[in-house]
């Protein structure tokens, strides 16, 4: 995974929490309630694609537009988060 503004590129396991992954390698993603409602964790992608699992903590509209909440998404392959 890479995280675009912060330049961080790391290898991490696939099925890893995006948030614990991010952290891990150390970047902070904010997380309030850490299971899909609040809306805290949301980050864009800029390329690949997660396995979400969310409480309805983001719209339709930010999840077309690429935006996935950290804290209850896996990551599934390659991918770049603009953070
Ligand atoms: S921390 Fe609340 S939705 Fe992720």
């Amino acid at each position: 995974m890479r995280f675009a503004e912060s330049g961080i590129a790391a290898s991490v396991a696939l099925g890893s929490n995006l948030n614990e992954a991010a952290l891990e390698v150390g970047v902070h993603i904010p997380k309030v309630c850490g299971i899909g409602i609040c809306g805290a964790c949301r980050v864009q992608l800029v390329s690949g694609s997660v396995n979400m699992m969310h409480n309805g903590g983001i719209s339709d509209e930010e999840i077309a537009k690429g935006y996935v909440l950290s804290c209850c998404s896996e990551v599934t392959g390659d991918l770049e988060v603009e953070c």
